[in-house]
């Protein structure tokens, strides 16, 4: 029995175009219709069912297709020689197959996740106030979000964008894909505070999935929330907010919290907070990263009430640029907690928006108030190097009595900070 194929829209069908548009369909399983693209696009392998005219050149055609021969296989896609970045598609972490569907209009967001196995977001505006939830994605399924997202300014601080939930599921951009949070329409200045502002512009909770190729532009405030996440690895995101650079605050690029077991590799982050910052969580690593003129690669540890824990986190490879507090522990006055086994290694940082290079407060949220509830403990920095502006100090670590334990200090050849060592409960590395 052949699989059935959904296709909730796809531009072009039930129209005579001799060529498919950017995003649409162009061959698989049970397709009729044309199989070749408009200039500047390549009909692409997705999956049996599903080819899609992605951006690129005609070098990479290709026109298979199992049900209809075709006469005009010749594309009329002009010779360039600029170099095009084919996004090539596959189905490596999840592996499901299934009717393929591209969604267009949010109303056909439920129908797809109930029925198609590969979901194309092709240019979805989403109305104001509207969340783009892909909650109810079948097991295995992919997302491969093409063109621009976007929604309609929805001044409301409860208001989210976009959650994504599921298990195996294989979350992607398609080459050019943005996602777009038209910060610019709500930033005043006073990040969460202020005028109501969208809190982040996704959540993420998912199991045994894999993320890559995704485009953040302008969050309102935070932008990644990986909240409840297990087994799951992100590569290559890009959270860019250098418009932002004077009224936007806030814009975090990626919150973890509540994971285990979930790595990061290839992050691209400028912003104004925190770069990425991990809490309550087991097994985190973050590789071959880059953040520019944010707070850093932080571990948030013993929040607002009960116990966290935050442990076996790694920090590596990458570059802490402009970072206020590139490499951080911040755990809350009067918190409880354990912050564990956190390694910061092959670190550059650099920059004249440095304040405090490696930085340990236990009197976070609450200046001043230094308290010892939550337990800091074999942390090691291992390889840090760079430049740094002179008015920077290498350490700030402000320990609760007795709180910080087994700091491993090796490789730190930081130069330039000449702003005097502040550590509090805890001596000063020689
Ligand atoms: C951690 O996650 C990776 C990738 O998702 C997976 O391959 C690996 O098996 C997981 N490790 C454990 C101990 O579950
Ligand atoms: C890292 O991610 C960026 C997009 O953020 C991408 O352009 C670049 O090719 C990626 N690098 C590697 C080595 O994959
Ligand atoms: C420390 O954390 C790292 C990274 O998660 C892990 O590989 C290592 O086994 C942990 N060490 C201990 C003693 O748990
Ligand atoms: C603490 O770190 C040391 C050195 O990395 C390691 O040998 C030890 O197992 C760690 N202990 C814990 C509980 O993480
Ligand atoms: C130290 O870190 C830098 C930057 O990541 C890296 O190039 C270098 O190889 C590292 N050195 C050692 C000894 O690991
Ligand atoms: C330090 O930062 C200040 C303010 O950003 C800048 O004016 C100054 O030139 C910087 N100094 C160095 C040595 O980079």
């Amino acid at each position: 029995m052949r699989p059935s194929l959904y296709l909730l829209t796809v531009s072009g069908v039930g129209y005579t175009l001799a060529q498919q548009t950017i995003y649409g369909q162009c061959g698989g399983i049970g397709w009729t219709g044309v199989t070749t693209c408009t200039s500047g696009n390549v009909c692409t392998y997705l999956n049996d069912y599903f080819y899609q005219c992605l951006p690129g050149t005609a070098a990479t055609t290709t026109t298979k297709t199992t049900t209809k021969a075709t006469t005009t296989a010749v594309t009329t896609t002009k010779a360039t020689t600029t170099a095009v970045t084919t996004t090539k598609a596959t189905t490596t972490a999840a592996g499901g197959t299934g009717p393929a569907c591209v969604v267009t209009n949010y109303a056909q967001l439920s129908s797809a996740q109930a029925n198609c196995m590969t979901i194309t977001l092709s240019n979805l505006a989403m109305p104001a106030s509207s969340t783009l939830g892909l909650t109810a994605l079948k097991p295995s399924a992919t997302v491969i979000f093409a063109g621009r997202t976007s929604w309609g300014i929805t001044p409301n601080s409860g208001f989210k964008m976009m959650a994504i939930s599921g298990d195996h599921l294989t979350v992607k951009g398609a080459s050019g894909a943005i996602i777009d949070g038209s910060g610019a329409s709500y930033w005043d200045g006073q990040g969460n505070g202020g005028a109501p502002k969208p809190g982040n512009m996704v959540k993420i909770a998912v199991t045994n999935s894999a993320f890559s190729d995704l485009y953040f532009l302008n969050p309102p405030t935070h932008a990644v929330d990986v909240d409840g996440c297990t087994n799951t690895v992100f590569n290559n995101i890009y959270v860019d907010v250098k418009a932002g650079t004077t009224l936007a605050k806030n814009t975090d690029g990626f919150d973890v919290a509540n994971c285990v077991n979930v790595s990061f590799n290839n992050l691209t982050v400028y912003n104004q907070d925190d770069c990425v910052v991990v809490s309550d969580s087991n097994g985190v690593t973050v590789s071959n990263s880059y953040c520019y003129g944010s707070h850093g690669m932080s571990i948030d540890g013993g929040g607002d009430s009960g116990t966290h824990i935050t442990q076996n986190v790694i920090f590596q490879n990458s570059q802490i640029i402009n970072n206020v507090t590139p490499i951080r522990i911040k755990t809350d006055s009067g918190g409880e907690g354990t912050v564990e086994n956190i390694t910061w290694q092959n670190i550059v940082v650099g920059g004249t928006g440095v304040e405090y290079v490696i930085d340990i407060q236990q009197d976070y949220g609450n200046g001043g108030v230094v308290t010892n509830g939550v337990l800091v403990k074999n942390i090691t920095y291992k390889n840090i190097t760079g430049t740094v502006n002179s008015s920077a100090h290498l350490y700030n670590l402000v320990c609760g009595s007795g709180s910080c334990q087994s700091l491993s200090f090796s490789g730190i050849a930081v130069k330039g900070a000449t702003g005097s060592n502040k550590c509090m409960n805890y001596a000063c590395p020689t």
